[in-house]
């Protein structure tokens, strides 16, 4: 595995993956953003840190909680996810919400900063997780918490084949430790390696539906973790993925869509 890689096709696969994201994952992944704004508790006045971003699915709720006398920073290591929340927050008019371009890995907020820190959906993408939660562990304030969401085991996650098909036809470092954080005991241990207190860990059952093969092909390729590489497949190689995907989820159709099983873990944890 090569880091560098790997950040590289995070990047610049997000965003390409941006365009789609929001169509066909806002729902899927609402059952885990929902719980880490839950976990998280966020007042009125607080501010708060939403690292790997995305199109602010969950920063514009917590920018809703602390009002305008509080403060949410978007972070991503894609620019067009950055500039994404940056146009929203100014379509909304919420001045609360800022957003800047930087890696999980090195925060660039100082230390002792924010009362929250949330990272919904993104951990698993990192080269090193331990190293992005001290990151986050640092830019808390004494007493902040953390609320982060990872996807649970790979086993429960039907759509998991989606990596080993990719990368039967290019070596592409997607991420290659996706699953860890969401197997047993990972992220509870990971938050105590990185000196997290109180900390309290859920694990969620959920289903993604899609309405037909195609919202299951356009989730998994073109508006997710596998963007980058499947841009560059031409047509042909572009219907086989499809199909083999589409193959390996045929226990879950129903009808002319799909209902995926999924699985999330959830935690929250204080410093
Ligand atoms: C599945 S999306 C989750 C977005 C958002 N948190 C949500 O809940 O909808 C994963 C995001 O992680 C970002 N990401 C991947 N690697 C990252 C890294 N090393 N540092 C910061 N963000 C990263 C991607 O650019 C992408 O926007």
């Amino acid at each position: 595995m090569d880091p560098r890689l790997q950040r590289r096709v995070q990047r610049y696969g997000w965003d390409k993956a941006a365009t789609y994201y929001d169509q066909y994952w806002a729902e899927q992944l609402a059952p885990a953003q929902d719980r880490v704004l839950a976990m998280a508790q966020i007042r009125n006045g607080e501010w708060v840190l939403d690292v790997a971003c995305g199109t602010g699915l969950v920063t514009f709720r917590a920018a809703e909680s602390v009002g305008p006398g509080g403060r949410v920073v978007a972070t991503d290591i894609s620019d067009v996810m950055v500039q994404r929340v940056t146009e929203i927050a100014a379509q909304r008019g919420m001045p609360q919400v800022t957003a800047e371009r930087s890696d999980a890995e090195e925060i660039i907020q100082g230390d002792e900063t924010f009362d929250v820190v949330l990272c919904a959906l993104g951990l698993m993408y990192v080269v090193d997780p331990l190293r992005a939660l001290e990151q986050m562990r640092r830019v808390l304030r004494p007493g902040g918490r953390v609320a982060v969401a990872v996807w649970g085991q790979r086993s429960r996650c039907g759509w998991a084949e989606i990596f080993p098909i990719v990368e039967r036809r290019v070596a592409s470092d997607v991420c290659p430790l996706f699953f860890q954080l969401g197997s047993g005991d990972a992220l509870q241990y990971a938050l105590a390696r990185t000196a997290y207190e109180d900390i309290e860990v859920e694990r969620i059952s959920a289903t993604l539906s899609y309405d037909s093969g195609e919202s299951a092909c356009g989730a998994a390729f073109a508006g997710g973790p596998v963007a980058l590489p499947y841009s560059r497949f031409d047509p042909p190689t572009r219907d086989e993925v499809h199909a083999e995907y589409l193959t390996s989820i045929a226990p879950y159709r129903r009808g002319d869509g799909y209902e995926v099983p999924g699985e999330f873990v959830i935690a929250r944890a204080t410093r």
